[in-house]
């Protein structure tokens, strides 16, 4: 099953001029358009991921926040730990292989749900700590008045990287403007107004979070990059990555491969979502592993000379830290409204990293 790709253009197209709550939207927005919004939010809520096309994120934009990104990944690991901030507890700069830690290693109650689930769809077992790196650099402003301050701390730049700064911070904002077209057709489709989801996301502890995964070191079939796990926040966005690998668990309990078409955006749903939406929209579980398709771009990949690091894009777009997490609109009314009582956000978070953070090491977001 392939994940129908929605093209952002027609509405990004009239976005500015939009105005209104949900009774006003269907006469600005017409037929076709509402029609988009409604599909956005069915798939997000079906699938728990969306394939986007946003003329503003160009596949030479990736192209070159991936080059860069695998440029930095091929450096010996003495030159990587340069710029590990451990007493940060990595919130800034790389994190090395063997820290992240996936949630169905150490939650019981969601190892317990893997046992019942059918042996056809269920996720690989991870004997450990996920086998990839990760660069944290923050997107967008922070509050200056805030109950959860991030550690004050620098963003880390690599030496030998002239374009870095420029380099993340453009990707970074652009995937964060696909993010915010895809919260507010999700809204207006869900019967919200449309800036329910983008209003709470302002000054957002937002993370351009790219993976990398050495594939020549641990090309084997199986080998899990990131074990089975939910996203901890709002929505996160990927650019296309040239290894294949990611599954996604659909609502029905169907397990799908993610395949993105060149030049489009892979969006996944977080926990702050679900609780937004009174698990009307459920958090997406997912995994990264090497299949035989990767194995397969792995021998293409060697053949032409290219990087056998394997890069995923990652954004992770959060609901500001100090907005309240509770069921929006009509969602307040669900029968399940009770089982995602009011929390800030920035709470949540830290909440949700402490089951984790417990066994010692450093959670997936
Ligand atoms: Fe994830």
């Amino acid at each position: 099953m392939d994940i129908p790709v929605i093209d952002l253009a027609p509405y990004l197209e009239i976005a500015g001029r939009l105005s209104g709550g949900p009774a006003d939207l269907p006469g600005q927005l017409g037929s076709s358009l509402s029609e988009l919004c409604g599909e956005v939010s069915r798939v997000l809520r079906e699938t728990g991921a969306l394939v986007v096309k946003d003329p503003r994120c160009s596949a030479e934009d990736n192209d070159r926040f991936i080059d860069m990104m695998e440029k930095y990944f091929e450096r010996p690991e003495e030159f990587k730990r340069l710029q590990e901030r451990p007493n940060l507890h990595y919130q800034v700069g790389v994190t090395p292989e063997g820290v992240e830690v996936p949630r169905s290693l150490v939650d019981e109650e969601m190892q317990e749900k893997l046992k019942s689930m059918p042996n056809e769809v269920q996720p690989a077992t991870p004997k450990g700590p996920d086998r990839k790196w990760r660069y944290m650099w923050r997107i967008g402003p922070r509050p200056l008045n805030t109950r959860f301050k991030e550690l004050n701390s620098e963003p880390v730049i690599p030496e030998g990287f002239p374009e870095w700064k420029e380099t993340m911070d453009s990707w970074g904002y652009k995937m964060i403007s696909a993010i915010e077209a895809v919260a507010e057709m999700a809204a207006i489709g869900f019967g919200l107004p449309k800036d329910a989801f983008t209003s709470l996301m302002k000054q957002g502890p937002h993370l351009l979070a790219p993976t990398g995964s050495d594939l020549r070191r641990y090309g084997q079939e199986g080998t899990v990059f990131a074990g089975y796990h939910y996203d901890l926040n709002f929505l996160t966005i990927h650019g296309r990555s040239r290894f294949p690998g990611l599954y996604i668990w659909l609502r029905n309990g169907q397990k799908v491969e993610v395949k993105v078409p060149v030049g489009c955006l892979l969006i996944q749903t977080g926990k702050q979502i679900e609780w937004l939406t009174a698990g009307d929209c459920m958090a997406g579980m997912h995994e990264v592993v090497v299949t035989k398709r990767t194995i397969d771009a792995v021998k293409l990949a060697s053949e032409q000379n290219c990087s056998l690091w394997r890069v995923s894009s990652t954004l992770f777009a959060h609901v500001a830290s100090d907005a309240v997490l509770k069921p929006l609109g009509h969602f307040a009314s669900s029968p399940l409204a009770d089982k995602y009582p009011p929390i800030r956000a920035g709470e949540f978070v830290e909440q949700e990293l402490a089951v984790i953070n417990l066994k010692g090491s450093k959670a997936e977001s």
